[in-house]
Formats: structure tokens, sequence, C-alpha cells
């Protein structure tokens, strides 16, 4: 347990972080390493804001949405500022865009965030919400268009980096048929910033960036990526963010009455609803990739098979299934959730996404695990957060089996979820909604 002189040592540390990383209308997830805006990053940082500043925190998502593409899409990253030297820039990317952006999206976390704002922070909302679910409706039926175009009720990525989990081991395979041949040769930033044993491998980069070639080379032309792009992916993490986005912005239009964007968010959650039980593994006992190229189903577990409780209502069985798994995985490891599977052979408890614990994937399967029911479990996870963060500090991510922190330092999603969540003074635990 934390004792609350700590606690107030680490909200303060908290609050001094996201003010640090505060480039005026949006938040660095770190400087250095990171020094632009990040989607998910952005969205989710929102949350810790708000617990200090109310409306630098619906900023934050207003800042994000204004680099909404004419297509609807919201790119990974917006480039406000040029930085010499990083990798890729705007220049590898060539969005076209001003602000320069790069070529693809993130998890759609913002509609949740929103609604999560919405409830937490005391005032009439809706003149400054309005706007923001136009976007994001947009940006919901931009995935239905370009990342489901035969309606099969899964979206797929075009890159690793779309899901946010860059070098997780199930993109391994995927990845495997790609030719790297033509990418010729680059610098990379983050591996002199960071500990190269922490950061994907080089062999992971060319693949990243023969993908970022082939979206650069067809203008990033919808239509062609689906059809022809070499690595396109449907993964539990992401459809079941967006079935938790799509929930979460029907039941804000129909707080602040925008009848068509019920019926337009309402057509695309019952198509997810029903598409994601293509993810599901027999073998696994679980949710898996599944490689839509190659049609085949990735029999590994990994923490995005457990957003799936996030994403929407699990029935009994399937929920035991994932709580039962979940003691175990516990059995192998000091602090959860791990990113990956920690009894397969590719886990590595320090390698990015090939195992760490992430903050605000914790703060997500909580969120999920209380509305099954299990606040138990829930409140475990908060705590191991707390405690990792009480041991390593505010770190990008950090080791499930030493509680070392890894990647970034002063890093704003986990000080935001300290705040919002983990920390024994924060404001909202789970609540179920
Ligand atoms: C890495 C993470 C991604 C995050 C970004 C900025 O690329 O994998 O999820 O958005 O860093 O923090």
């Amino acid at each position: 347990m934390i004792n609350p002189e700590t606690t107030a040592r680490l909200d303060t540390k908290a609050q001094q972080i996201l003010r640090a990383n505060d480039k005026g209308g949006y938040t660095v997830p770190t400087k250095g390493l990171y020094p632009f805006q990040w989607n998910w990053d952005s969205a989710l940082t929102a949350l810790g804001i708000a617990c200090f500043d109310a409306d630098r925190a619906w900023r934050e998502i207003e800042t994000l949405l204004f680099a909404q593409w004419d297509n609807g899409m919201i790119p990974h990253i917006v480039f406000w500022q040029h930085q010499e030297g990083y990798f890729p820039g705007p220049g590898e990317w060539q969005s076209g865009r001003t602000p320069p952006t790069s070529g693809i999206t993130q998890p759609p976390v913002a509609a949740t965030i929103v609604r999560q704002l919405a409830n937490f922070l005391p005032g009439d909302h809706s003149i400054r919400v309005t706007p923001m679910l136009h976007a994001l409706d947009r940006w919901h039926q931009w995935f239905a268009d370009a990342r489901d175009p035969d309606g099969r009720g899964v979206v797929a990525i075009m890159h690793p980096w779309e899901s946010g989990r860059d070098n997780l081991p199930d993109w391994d395979a995927p990845l495997a048929h790609i030719d790297t041949s033509h990418v010729g040769a680059f610098m990379r930033r983050d591996t002199q910033l960071v500990n190269a044993a922490e950061r994907p491998r080089n062999h992971d980069y060319d693949h990243y960036m023969a993908l970022v070639q082939f979206g650069r080379n067809c203008q990033w032309d919808v239509k062609t990526i689906a059809e022809k792009c070499p690595f396109w992916v449907a993964e539990p993490g992401m459809n079941a963010i967006l079935r938790r986005a799509e929930r979460d912005l029907v039941a804000l239009a129909m707080q602040f009455n925008l009848p068509g964007i019920v019926t337009r968010a309402t057509h695309r959650l019952a198509r997810l609803d029903h598409g994601f039980n293509q993810l599901w593994s027999d073998i696994a006992k679980g949710y898996t990739t599944l490689d839509l190229r190659n049609n085949k189903l990735e029999h590994r577990l990994s923490s995005g098979s457990w957003l799936s409780i996030y994403g929407g209502p699990e029935n009994e069985k399937r929920a035991e299934i994932h709580f039962s798994t979940l003691n175990r995985w516990r059995q192998k490891i000091r602090f959860a959730l791990p990113s990956f599977d920690p009894g397969d052979p590719a886990f590595d408890d320090i390698r990015y996404w090939r195992g760490p614990v992430w903050a605000m994937i914790n703060w997500m399967i909580a969120t999920g695990l209380t509305e099954h029911g299990r606040p138990d479990m829930a409140d475990q996870l908060a705590d191991d957060t707390a405690a990792l963060i009480n041991q390593s500090a505010f770190r990008e991510y950090f080791s499930p089996v030493t509680g070392k922190g890894g990647g970034g330092k002063d890093f704003s999603w986990t000080a935001a979820m300290w705040l919002y969540w983990a920390s024994p003074s924060a404001h909202q635990k789970t609540e179920t909604q």
C-alpha cells in the first residue's frame, strides 16, 4: 500500500510531467523520443489533464481532431513543429497535409475519452462536444469504409504502428511475407535515445519502412491499400477499442441529441459486435490476430485479447475463460498485465510490446473487468500499476517480471493514468457505465 506522503509526491510529479510535456494545445508523449502529437497518447493524456485543468483537457482533443483528413481519418502523428532528424518524419510520410501528419491511424480511443470527460467534468459541454462527435463519427465511418470495405465486421490495420502495439510477436508472421529489398539505408533515431534492447529490432524497422513506402507510393489511397497492401491484419486490440468507441459514441450522441450519429454508429456497432467473433481462437482460448491477407489466425494471446472485455459485453462462458487465463498468467509474473503471453517463447519482459506492462492498457482492461462484475481483479490491476510507478517512476512501460521501467522517461500517459486512475487519491476508479 502506498502511503499518503508518497501519493502526494507522485501526484505532484505526475502533474509536473503533464505540464512540462505541454506544447500549448497538445502534449508530447515524452520529450526527445516522441516530440509531436500522437493520437491515442493525446486522448488518454487528456484524462490526466482533466484532473487539474478541464479547459486544457478538452483542448487536447480539439487539437487532435483538427488534424483530421478530408476522408475522415485521424492520423497517428501530427507534426506541429519541425524537429531536425526525427525519423520517420514528414518527408518519409508525404501526407500532403498542413500541418504534416503520418499517413496511418491509431486505436480510436478518443470517443471513449470524450465520454469519460463529459461524465467526469462538471458543466454543460454541448457546445464543445457536438463538433467533436461529428468528427468522431466521420473517423469511425472511415474505419468502416476504408478498413472493412467488404463489410465482414472486423477492421484491418495496414501497419503494425496502427495497432499502437508496434512490435507485438503477432506481426512477425504477416511481416515475414513483405519484400524489404528496396527499402534502402536509413538512420533510426529511437535507438540513439533509448537502450536498443528495449526497442524493435532493425529487422522489424526494415519492414515498417517498406510499409510506409507502400503507403506513400499510392498516396495513401484507401482502395489501393485495402486491395494490395502486403500487411492487412485484423487484431483484437484495435477492434475492441473501436467497438467500445462506437458504443460510447452512440451514448454521447443520444445525450447530446444527434439522432443521425446515433443511427450510423448503432449500425456500425452491430456489424463490429457480430464480426468480432471471427477473432476467437479455440486453440488459444481467446481473441487473437487474424491475418486477412493469408487467412491465418494466430493462436497466441496478448494484452489485446483482454481488451475484448473493454470492447463490449462478453458472454459468461468466455468471460470465465478470460478470468482464469488471467489468473494463470499472474502466476508467471509479478506485475500484471504483460502485453504478451508470459508462457510463450517469444515473450521478452523488457522489449516494448513483447512482454512489458503499459499503464493505459491496464486502465482499459480494468474498466472492462469492472463492467464484467470483477472489481476485485480491476483493483489488482490498479494496485499493480501504482506499485510499478512507485518503484520505477513514470516510465513508458515496465517489466512484468522485475518491475524495472523501460523506454522513455516522464511519460505523459503513464502520468495521466496515475492521476486519473491508479493513484490512491484518484477521483475516478473503474466505474461501471
Ligand atoms: C510507440 C507506441 C505507441 C505510442 C507511441 C508514442 O510507437 O507503440 O503506442 O502511441 O510510441 O507514445
